[in-house]
């Protein structure tokens, strides 16, 4: 019987960056999403979500970015957030538990609500958005 720890170091984050992003590079659905986009900037993709989730979920300070702004145009529907979220449960419950596993969860299904708002919104509205 081994007891899952809850996410609470910069070692856990990659772990959970790593095996995540390594389920979304194959996924049937979001595979190609992604690849079209970050092609062979994978590297300092996993580096960037190490500090975006670092400073979510373990008090780090270290993700410096705008995190809407490569999501506006992507060609992305409610079916791909779902998946997207399919996928990050089943990677943070299969390793971690707890109540930094569970900030986790809520907040990444916060963001994709947040995210697929805003991509609707200036779809409807492109004259809105201001670079
Ligand atoms: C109602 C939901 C939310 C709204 C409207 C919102 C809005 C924003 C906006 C306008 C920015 C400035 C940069 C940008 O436009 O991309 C921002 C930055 C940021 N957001 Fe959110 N956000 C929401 C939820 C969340 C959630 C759930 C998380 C955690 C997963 C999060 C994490 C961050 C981080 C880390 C930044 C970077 C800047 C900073 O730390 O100050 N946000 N958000
Ligand atoms: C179907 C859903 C999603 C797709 C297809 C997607 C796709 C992408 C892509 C292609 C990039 C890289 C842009 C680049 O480096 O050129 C990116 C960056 C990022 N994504 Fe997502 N994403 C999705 C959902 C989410 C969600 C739900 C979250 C938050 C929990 C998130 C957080 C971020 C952050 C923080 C970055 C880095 C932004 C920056 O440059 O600072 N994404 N995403």
């Amino acid at each position: 019987m081994s007891e899952r720890p809850d996410i609470s170091t910069p070692e856990h984050i990659r772990q959970l960056v790593d095996a995540f992003y390594g389920k979304v590079r194959v996924d049937p659905m979001l595979g190609g999403i992604f690849n079209g986009v970050i092609q062979d900037r994978w590297p300092e993709h996993l580096a960037k979500m190490y500090t975006f989730w670092g400073t979510v979920l373990i008090g780090e300070q270290s993700y410096q970015g705008a995190p809407f702004r490569p999501h506006k145009d992507l060609p992305v529907q409610q079916e791909h957030f779902d998946r997207w979220l399919v996928l990050f449960r089943s990677t943070v419950g299969g390793s971690f538990q707890g109540p930094v596993a569970e900030l986790a969860l809520t907040n990444a299904e916060r963001m994709a609500a947040m995210f697929m708002e805003r991509i609707g919104f200036y779809r409807d509205h492109p004259e809105r958005f201001i670079q």
